[in-house]
């Protein structure tokens, strides 16, 4: 029960639309990335230390299933983790963590190069889409691994060890590029992934292997190659900030016409972000410690996206950017071409005064004057934060329930608001 109160499982928000948000956000570390660097840790005997790990749901629940494994876990902070795997006594990833969290399919690479065996539930469907793991399984076997699909478990095994191997993914794949990296790095020989994904985080993870001992070059292009190795050594590795959190401030930022600080973001993390808000008139601003956002023009314009695998525009960004374009002066266009139902904001926007009609994959938003605040329903992560956006903005309150979504990737959300003005409280339902 503790765990349902600790991440929102039965609470709701309470939100008074009106308040400009001025001052200074924190930017936590990237959630995107503390899962598959945690899940590396299953790749050494050694002890890894992490720093700038998000205190979130998603992490708590990926530690749970680590535990499983028989990896000790330690606290040397609220941000500063101690993992040790010296002796991994299960290779088994029950449906009931899988389920709760679909990144949890990354432990498959690590299980089979560190354990040669692996037996992993199928994540199934979720809120946005039914998110396939076919590449993910695909790319073990051509790299050597035996896998069956049993009652909705993955079964791996691979009794010589796996051999590296030219792979392309037919279409970006962010968790399927880490998997293969964590299998690739202990193979033998050669494996180029060609039509890696190109994100930051995916980035920032070839690093942390790299510290490792793993031989990777290509980090942050499209193709990555892996020399493998015998064996990885422990090392200490620190969470990039979450661009993804950073860019939700922007927009919360931009819709109250205030100006914040989004301390520790990375411009160069959002490039193509940051140019979509200065064209609709919202000012980004690189400074030594972050990014300052401000609304520059009285007038929202309004500019139509397509989401793209990085470096274009983050589909984890769409759902708040469609908040901002429901107050624009005009009509734009938001095309969705990663997932094929992340939408599901829309009626709950819908609800809060916004004109948006779909059609297919792309959705167009005519702007409004005003936004009025409603009772709404988190339905996804993303969904839910675009949610909260809404009720900074909209006249009157605005209650939004099922917080656990919101907790899964935002810490301290009603902390780091109302630090700017924001009138936000939790309340159990
Ligand atoms: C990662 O999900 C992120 N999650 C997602 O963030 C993010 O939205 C997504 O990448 C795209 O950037 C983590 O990193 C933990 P994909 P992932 O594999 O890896 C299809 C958030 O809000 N596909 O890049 O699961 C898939 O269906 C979350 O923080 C297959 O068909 O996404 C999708 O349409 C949501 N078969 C597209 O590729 C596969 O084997 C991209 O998915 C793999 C993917």
């Amino acid at each position: 029960m503790v765990f349902f109160f600790m991440f929102g499982m039965l609470q709701g928000m309470r939100i008074v639309g009106g308040n400009q948000l001025n001052g200074e956000i924190e930017i936590s570390g990237a959630k995107n990335l503390a899962l598959p660097a945690l899940v590396a840790s299953i790749l050494t005997s050694d002890k890894m230390i992490y720093k700038n790990v998000p205190n979130l749901a998603d992490v708590k629940s990926l530690l749970e299933l680590l535990a499983c494994f028989g990896t000790e876990i330690n606290y040397e902070g609220i941000h500063t983790l101690a993992l040790s795997s010296r002796n991994i006594k299960s290779a088994i990833a029950p449906y009931d963590f899988v389920r709760k969290m679909r990144a949890s399919i990354l432990v498959l690479g690590a299980l089979i190069a560190r354990c040669g065996i692996a037996t992993v539930s199928l994540p199934g469907g979720c809120a946005i889409g039914t998110r396939g793991v076919d590449l993910h399984i695909r790319a073990l076997e051509l790299m050597g691994a035996d896998i069956s699909i049993e009652n909705g478990y993955i079964k791996a095994n691979t009794a010589k060890g796996l051999t590296g191997c030219d792979i392309t993914f037919p279409v970006v794949t962010v968790t399927g590029t880490e998997n293969i990296l964590m299998a690739a790095v202990l193979a033998r020989g050669t494996t180029r992934l060609i039509n890696a994904a190109m994100e930051p985080e995916v980035e920032a993870f070839c690093e942390l292997l790299r510290k490792m001992g793993a031989k990777i070059t290509g980090a942050g292009t499209s193709v990555i190659t892996i020399e493998g190795v015998n064996e990885l050594c422990g090392t200490e590795f620190e969470i990039i900030p979450d661009r993804i959190e950073a860019g939700t401030y922007a927009i919360a930022t931009a819709v109250t016409n205030g100006q914040v600080l989004l301390k520790n973001c990375k411009y160069e993390h959002l490039t193509s972000f940051f140019e979509t808000l200065n064209l609709a008139g919202i000012s980004c601003e690189k400074k030594e410690n972050g990014v300052l956002v401000y609304r520059r023009e009285a007038d929202i314009h309004p500019i139509s996206i397509q989401t793209a695998p990085y470096p274009g525009f983050p589909t984890d960004l769409q759902a708040q950017y469609t908040v901002l374009m429901s107050l624009a002066n005009g009509s734009s266009s938001i095309t969705e071409n990663i997932f094929e139902n992340r939408f599901m904001h829309i009626p709950e926007l819908a609800r809060m005064g916004a004109d948006i009609t779909i059609h297919g994959k792309t959705a167009v938003v005519n702007g409004v004057e005003k936004l009025t605040g409603a009772q709404v329903m988190a339905t996804d992560l993303r969904a839910s934060v675009s949610l909260v956006i809404a009720g900074l903005v909209a006249e009157g309150e605005t209650i939004v329930n099922r917080l656990y979504h919101l907790d899964r990737g935002y810490e301290n959300i009603e902390e780091k608001l109302n630090h700017c003005g924001a009138k936000v409280e939790r309340f159990d339902v």
